[in-house]
């Protein structure tokens, strides 16, 4: 599928988005080693989050659709798991990949993964190696570095202080996750604070967890206890609106019910710095996780650095905010970001490419990117390279370009952002944004 954009000169209006993707894959997966029930609402039901529930199903939890992000999921409990009779299709999701490889890292039977071209280049070999040295066996392509692999655990996995090499969310909590299987506490230190979801949900049902600066441990031993879990919108996903709200001539968008998880909100942090500040109102919380109402409106923007322990809490709104430093005055650097080169796509290679190909004075370096902001995006036919938030970025990009913009491979938006199309369009008041066959 394609998208045409025509560029517009206002947004406005107050609109909802989908749940949090972190926080619904968490959910199925700790509602499925839990004992009873857990009952999720606001379920995002984008292609990823999907996989999760469809994994969980296959290793024996009872999912039950109660409505549109509605779901009971009835837990098999710690020890209830079995072996599932094919392999398990994460699609394009890394983040059912690498946690479910901590939940089956202590199942004793093989499970094998697999997923789409994109998530069989992504690397594996961040999880597989400490769990391998709990005492899961791995095996599979370039060493159980890539799927598709096998991985056969056990319920004595060993306990382990783990020191992590990346601030990776998904690499600390499978290993969380291995935790409650092992045979005495398991501990991750990572070298930047990544966003804490698991943390938060695993206290919330029952785990015994603790943190010490940038070290978490979880003891093993306490049984988990099915919850209800109200699943926040997905700061991720509202980032696309509220930068083109900030962006647009004449822009107010307004995003409800927002997640503002401080170990995620690094855009708020960077928006503010950019001269385009977001307001918070209504703040409450959910699911453990703090809420607002969150307001962007148009502003006037500068180049900033976005660096060090910040990227952890922005990594995946890199494409968004590179939108954002082409419009501004002066130039904007990001560094710190390799990690961006193993994502759905290589994002810093995919940004600097595409934004080129509009215009855009950017270029790569080995960790991050460099935009010079100031020039006029034109119109013109760019790629998504299948990753989900390049092509969202691009739409956003199209919004304010000379002409219009075509961006390519656009089926992906689905992975986390189902929707997406009707709610801008809705905020401009007219089709701005069209999918084409
Ligand atoms: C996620 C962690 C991040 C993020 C991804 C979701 C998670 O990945 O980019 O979209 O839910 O734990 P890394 O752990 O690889 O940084």
């Amino acid at each position: 599928m394609r998208i045409r954009v025509r560029p517009v000169t206002r947004l406005s209006g107050t609109v909802d988005v989908p749940g949090d993707k972190s926080v619904s894959h968490r959910a199925a997966l700790l509602g499925a080693v839990a004992t009873g029930r857990t009952e999720i609402t606001g379920f995002l039901e984008g292609d990823d989050c999907v996989n999760s529930l469809k994994a969980v199903e296959k290793l024996g939890a009872l999912v039950t659709r109660k409505g549109p992000g509605h779901y009971l999921v009835d837990g098999a409990g710690l020890l209830g798991l079995h072996e599932p009779d094919d392999v398990i299709d994460c699609g394009n999701s890394g983040t059912t990949a690498r946690l479910l490889l901590g939940v089956l890292a202590g199942q004793p039977f093989w499970t094998f993964l697999s997923g789409d071209a994109s998530l069989r280049r992504r690397p594996m070999q961040r999880v597989a190696e400490p769990l391998r040295a709990m005492g899961a066996t791995f095996v599979g392509r370039q060493d159980a570095g890539r799927l598709p692999l096998g991985v056969r655990g056990t319920r004595s996995l060993r306990a382990i202080s783990y020191i992590s090499p990346v601030a990776s969310a998904q690499v600390k909590t499978a290993l969380l996750l291995a935790g409650l299987w092992a045979d005495g506490p398991v501990s991750v230190t990572e070298p930047a604070q990544s966003r804490d979801h698991t943390e938060r949900m695993l206290g919330s049902f029952g785990a015994r967890l603790s943190r010490q600066g940038q070290t978490v441990t979880v003891t093993p031993g306490a049984e988990l206890r099915g919850q209800s879990v109200a699943v926040p919108g997905d700061i991720s996903s509202a980032a696309f609106l509220l930068v083109a709200g900030a962006l647009v001539r004449d822009g107010q968008v307004t995003v409800t019910r927002a997640g503002i998880n401080p170990t995620r909100a690094g855009l708020l942090d960077v928006l503010e710095a950019m001269g385009a500040p977001v307001a918070l109102s209504h703040v409450s919380g959910a699911a453990g996780e703090p809420v607002a109402d969150l307001t962007s409106t148009s502003a006037r923007l500068a180049g900033i650095h976005i660096g060090g322990d910040l990227i952890p809490r922005l990594i995946d709104e890199a494409p968004i905010l590179a939108v954002a430093a082409c419009a501004a005055q002066g130039t904007t650097r990001i560094t710190d970001a390799a990690e961006l080169r193993v994502k759905e796509s290589d994002r810093i290679h995919a940004i600097a490419s595409e934004l080129a190909r509009m215009g855009a004075r950017v270029s790569e370096t080995q960790d991050g990117l460099e935009i010079e902001g100031g020039a006029r995006l034109r119109g013109a036919t760019v790629a998504s390279g299948g990753d989900h938030r390049m092509a969202m970025a691009l739409v956003v990009a199209g919004l304010i370009a000379d002409g219009e913009t075509v961006i390519e491979d656009t089926s992906c938006i689905s992975t986390s952002y189902p929707g997406f199309l009707v709610t801008l369009n809705a905020l401009a008041g007219s089709p701005c944004a069209e999918e084409l066959p």
